[in-house]
């Protein structure tokens, strides 16, 4: 295939970035959408020009540092697939692609298509977690029996993997998506429920402070999500934190 590629390039946070247009032949379909940069940027460094800047770690869909929008659309074309498992077949010979990084007030472009996402790392910090002794005398998970479809329902919140790509669909840059995912896998079950009341509100007043926009129900988070993240977590996260208000 040969494409033609709109690029954002960015020096710095403090620079102005501009879409610059790259020519690239030879892709071929079974390449990942990020081995198609790695081309693109070897004949960058052949010509003397600097690569193009972007965040990827595992490559496998797991770590979810790979964040590009592209042609408009966080982690592209497809659904349920992160950027590094988007295929070129997605694609056909002669396209232009238009790559950007997400775009939000509270993910700063930090160079060219990578962002500062570390508003999701405070978030969770805030609240995410249990509280375990792990000092040798650590229960077995299994000696505490849980219902079937609330270990479905966490298991299926914890598949978040914190990509932001909810964030960068969203025209209000609401991170629910997301911070309830974090919120729901701990509510739903009973290993969660001694920090339940402060974990919710810590985390949506951590939300709040980073500067995401507000649920509107559009529901396009759900729609980009390449982990599948159901709305029905908002709703619970709003369920929960209106309850945690009542006791105060
Ligand atoms: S909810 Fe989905 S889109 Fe948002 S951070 Fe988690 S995995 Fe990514
Ligand atoms: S590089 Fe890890 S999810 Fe894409």
């Amino acid at each position: 295939m040969k494409l033609s590629l709109k690029v954002w390039r960015q020096k710095d946070a403090k620079s102005k970035g501009a879409m610059v247009d790259y020519s690239l032949e030879g892709v071929e379909g079974d390449m990942s959408f990020l081995e198609m940069l790695d081309v693109l940027n070897e004949q960058l460094i052949d010509n003397g020009e600097e690569p193009v800047v972007f965040d990827h770690d595992c490559r496998e869909g797991i770590c979810g540092s790979c964040s590009l929008q592209i042609n408009g659309e966080p982690h592209g074309p497809d659904r349920l697939v992160t950027t590094c498992q988007l295929h070129m077949r997605k694609f056909n010979d002669g396209d232009t692609i238009v790559i950007e990084p997400f775009r939000a007030k509270s993910f700063p472009v930090l160079k060219d298509l990578i962002v500062d996402r570390s508003a999701f790392d405070r978030i969770q910090q805030a609240g995410g977690y249990i509280s375990v002794n792990t000092s040798g005398n650590t229960v077995d998970a299994n000696a505490t029996p849980i219902d079937k479809h609330a270990a479905d329902e966490a298991m299926d919140a914890a598949t978040c993997i914190g990509c932001g790509a909810c964030v960068a669909a969203c025209k209000n840059a609401s991170a629910m998506l997301f911070t309830s995912a974090k919120v729901s896998q701990y509510a739903l079950l009973p290993q969660g429920q001694v920090e339940a009341t402060q974990r919710v509100q810590s985390m949506v007043r951590q939300m709040d402070l980073e500067g995401f926009g507000n649920c509107t129900n559009t529901g396009a988070c759900e729609i980009e999500c390449p982990k599948g993240i159901s709305l029905e977590n908002i709703a619970r996260m709003n369920r929960e934190y209106f309850s945690a208000n009542l006791k105060g």
